[in-house]
């Protein structure tokens, strides 16, 4: 077994928070394991729950159709969540369950050891920018620990404010020429650990 097919299989036994409670599935996150992107959003949401799969309800189906828009499928990337169990009624996830789940999302980073994390939303933001807010630095790329961090808006909130599509189609624009201009922050044997860098 791969070692994130492992680690999926371990995220599922997961009883750390109350959340294993209500959820129906699991969401550990899917995709290539030498992916050079990787995408974190915030939590499942209803349609995750019942399938076990991140992103495949109406926000999913606009990230597939942005992934498309600069030549890619989701079985090239990585997409993972802030927390791996869906909140009930989809609440936002509480500092204690992001907490609880930090470790796993950790370890999915330093195996797949992406050239690039793409933050959805203000949730997986926050993990590597504190403090900041999304509307100041969405689509603006900074290097940190051999990777290049990308903040981005939520799909979600595109599907509730229309304004924002457009918003997300031209930071997502930006992704093609920034990896091809990685080859100096590429994936080293000397890369720091953006798993430590990450906390603050
Ligand atoms: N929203 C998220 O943040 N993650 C999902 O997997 C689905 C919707």
């Amino acid at each position: 077994m791969s070692e994130t097919r492992e680690l999926s299989a371990e995220i599922a036994q997961c009883q750390a928070c109350s959340l294993a409670i209500t959820r129906l599935k699991v969401v550990p996150g899917e995709g290539r394991e030498d992916a050079d992107i990787l995408f974190i959003g915030e939590a499942p949401g209803w349609h995750e729950n019942q399938q076990g799969r991140p992103f495949v309800g109406p926000a999913g189906q606009l990230l597939d159709d942005l992934l498309v828009s600069i030549g890619l499928n989701r079985s090239e990337v990585y997409i993972a969540n802030v927390i791996k169990c869906r909140p009930p009624n989809n609440r936002d996830p509480l500092p204690a369950e992001i907490e609880a789940c930090a470790h796993f999302l950790d370890r999915q980073i330093t195996i797949i050891q992406p050239r690039m994390i793409v933050t959805l939303g203000r949730y997986s933001m926050g993990k590597f920018f504190p403090g900041e807010s999304i509307s100041r630095i969405h689509g603006v790329a900074r290097a940190r620990g051999g990777v290049l961090l990308f903040p981005m808006y939520h799909p979600a909130a595109a599907l509730h404010q229309p304004s924002l599509r457009k918003i997300l189609e031209t930071d997502m624009a930006k992704i093609p020429s920034l990896l091809t201009k990685l080859t100096d922050v590429g994936k080293t044997e000397e890369k720091e650990d953006i798993t430590q860098l990450t906390l603050f």
